[in-house]
């Protein structure tokens, strides 16, 4: 059974006689590990109460688009942003041709084209409706944009025709959303991840550190996992659960993750450097607690190898891609920091937005490499991580100038 570990559903349920299975495949979206938040179409609550959906999923349901207590709670762009997966199901021939035409009249085709995430469709329809040039069209041109499509099933209908337009079983949507994520772009390679904060004593209790929560680094290693690397994850200390299948070797100074790298770097092909490394260390950690004394005190700070810059450097270096961390003039730092540390590629974010970056859900970057860039658009951590995994994947096989 694939896995939906650390995944955010966005399920949205149209008016159709299926939508009470809709109940069920929260409950399998749910098992596979995904946390899932429903929208319903207004057909869709004829058929289903949005208390039921409520209930299973945890979460409260949308439903309108201009409802000003809904946008307070969590707006129909926020809701778009945090899918890592939208999920239609079932999706009727009237919102598919809705899809289509890139309509936005209702809450759930305005987050059909607000999300940067995948589109996966359930179709569930009469028979004749299924088989319709209009409605063959429509689909046609929804996989042309790289919409995916789960069923629908054959057979016995709820109307008493039989024939195609039977919505999947929940068992299988769920394994064939699951399955999108595992996309074999990276088989049979090795990745290290660095992630998350380091801590630099001072004492016996106290350090001096930063605000990285290890989320992107944790999420790029689901998403190398889901491309088919072996994935290891050097992790300052966080508060996170790895994902499944990831090697996490938990480490707390600059010194002691420099040293983790260089034991594994001659066994990896990607080296990816997401943790906020301390720049700097105290000269000498006191072996007492340090007491309080006069008003104003004097650090004395030296400074720690660049881990990046040292992997870079060495023989038979891996594709070794960095993170820049900036506040301002964004891309030039970024690009400075690719070629001083010898890095084949750079993911630059803006770290002065506390909405994005440091310890969110969220964020936003573009991705430089020697000739060219990528901007990719904010989003959740895991979305811009699955990105990034693509691109990485597409230079590492020689697809970029880098
Ligand atoms: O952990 P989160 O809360 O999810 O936040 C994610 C993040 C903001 C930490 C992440 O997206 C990010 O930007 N990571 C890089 C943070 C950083 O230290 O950036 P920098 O511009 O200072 O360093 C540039 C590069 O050199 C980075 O790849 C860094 O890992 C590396 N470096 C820095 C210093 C050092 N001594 N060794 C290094 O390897």
């Amino acid at each position: 059974m694939a896995h939906l570990f650390n995944r955010n559903v966005l399920l949205g349920v149209s008016g159709g006689i299926a939508a009470y299975k809709s109940a069920e495949l929260v409950r399998q979206l749910q098992e596979r590990g995904a946390s899932v938040r429903v929208i319903m179409t207004r057909g869709a609550r004829e058929f289903i109460t949005p208390l039921t959906l409520q209930a299973l999923s945890g979460n409260p349901v949308h439903t309108e688009l201009l409802d000003t207590g809904a946008e307070q709670g969590m707006g129909h762009i926020e809701l778009a942003r945090w899918a890592d997966l939208l999920l239609i199901a079932p999706a009727t021939a009237d919102l598919i041709a809705r899809l289509s035409a890139g309509r936005a009249d209702d809450l759930l085709t305005t987050a059909a084209l607000a999300t940067p995430a995948p589109l996966m469709l359930a179709p569930a329809m009469n028979q004749q409706m299924w088989k319709d040039p209009a409605t063959i069209a429509n689909i046609s041109q929804l996989s042309e944009r790289g919409v995916h499509l789960v069923g629908p099933a054959a057979g016995q209908q709820a109307c008493g025709d039989v024939g195609p337009g039977r919505m999947e079983a929940p068992p299988v949507i769920a394994e064939a959303a699951a399955r999108l994520f595992e996309n074999g772009l990276l088989a049979g390679t090795r990745i290290i991840i660095t992630a998350g904060p380091t801590r630099e004593a001072l004492d016996p209790v106290r350090y001096l550190s930063n605000h990285s929560s290890g989320k992107m680094g944790y999420a790029l290693a689901q998403a190398a996992v889901d491309a088919g690397a072996t994935t290891t994850l050097v992790s300052g200390p966080v508060s996170l659960t790895p994902p499944e299948h990831v090697r996490c070797l938990r480490v707390e100074s600059a010194g002691e993750m420099l040293e983790k790298c260089l034991e594994l770097v001659p066994e990896c092909d990607i080296f990816i450097a997401c943790a906020a490394v301390a720049d700097y260390r105290p000269a000498a950690i006191e072996q007492q607690k340090i007491k309080k004394g006069p008003e104003q005190v004097t650090l004395h700070l030296v400074r720690n190898s660049d881990i990046v810059a040292v992997v870079a450097a060495g023989d038979n270096s891996p594709f070794t891609v960095g993170f820049a961390a900036e506040t301002n003039d964004v891309l030039n730092y970024a690009r400075d920091k690719m070629q001083r540390k010898g890095l084949d590629m750079i993911v630059a974010n803006d770290v002065s937005d506390p909405s994005i970056g440091f310890n969110s859900d969220h964020n936003e970057a573009t991705v430089l490499w020697r000739d060219g860039e990528q901007v990719l658009a904010r989003s959740s951590k895991s979305t811009i991580a699955r990105q990034i995994v693509e691109l990485i994947a597409v230079a590492n096989k020689g697809g970029m100038c880098v």
